[in-house]
């Protein structure tokens, strides 16, 4: 086991894990891995086989930038037909099989700050802090859909809130690395708590951990 720390963040669609997650990591100078994007490229390339797509994915993670074979496939990766079709790619045993070993190489000194669905039960079991991050779906939809709207993308509120629903069921639902707290997880429920509240949660919480000393 690797003794570089590692904080786990995982959680339901668009319950604001990128976020928290980027700015702890940056907080802490550490690396930071949005896993969720791996499915979404696999998604993207939408090959007939998803798990050799899966090995294959030539990408780069730049400057907060996602690079496809060559090209800056950020917006249209994080675009919510993409999310979904996610979900679904993210059901393939094989799929996951093939992204585990290219998500624990991003755990590099000084550390990482992870999120996804599986940080804390599948991917890094030995995370030092692991934080289940949820909040209500009502919450989720509307932050969503001012995300999207502030990116000037149209948006249903009612629309995205039943596919957040679909998403996080079917996440949760599936035989392999389903969506669910892992043991010893924190559960922070950011429903009624700002973005910096969250952060400044996790990185108390963390430091707690670390005994002080990051
Ligand atoms: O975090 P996100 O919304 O970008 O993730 C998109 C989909 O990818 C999500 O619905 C399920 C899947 N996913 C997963 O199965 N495991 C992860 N660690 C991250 C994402």
């Amino acid at each position: 086991m690797s003794s570089v720390p590692v904080i786990a963040i995982d959680g339901p669609s668009a319950s604001g894990k990128g976020t928290v997650a980027s700015l702890v990591a940056a907080a802490l100078g550490f690396h930071y891995l949005e896993s969720g994007a791996l499915y979404r490229l696999v998604a993207y390339v939408g090959g007939t086989d998803p798990a050799r797509d899966a090995a294959e994915l030539d990408v780069a993670f730049l400057h907060g930038k996602i690079i496809l074979s060559g090209r800056d496939v950020t917006d249209p990766i994080h675009t919510e037909a993409v999310g979904n079709r996610a979900s679904e790619v993210a059901k393939i045993s094989e799929v996951r099989a093939a992204l585990l070993e290219r998500q624990r190489a991003f755990r590099r000194a000084p550390g990482l700050v992870a999120d996804g669905r599986d940080m804390g039960t599948v991917v890094f079991p030995d995370a030092s802090l692991k934080v289940f991050l949820t909040a209500s779906v009502g919450v989720r939809a509307q932050r969503r859909h001012k995300q999207l709207i502030d990116k000037g993308i149209h948006a249903n509120l009612a629309a995205l809130s039943r596919d957040l629903e679909e998403r996080d069921a079917r996440d949760a639902a599936r035989a392999v690395a389903p969506l669910r707290p892992a043991e010893g997880a924190v559960l922070l429920d950011s429903t009624a708590l700002t973005i910096d509240e969250v952060v400044d949660k996790v990185l108390m919480l963390f430091r707690k951990r670390n005994g002080g000393t990051a």
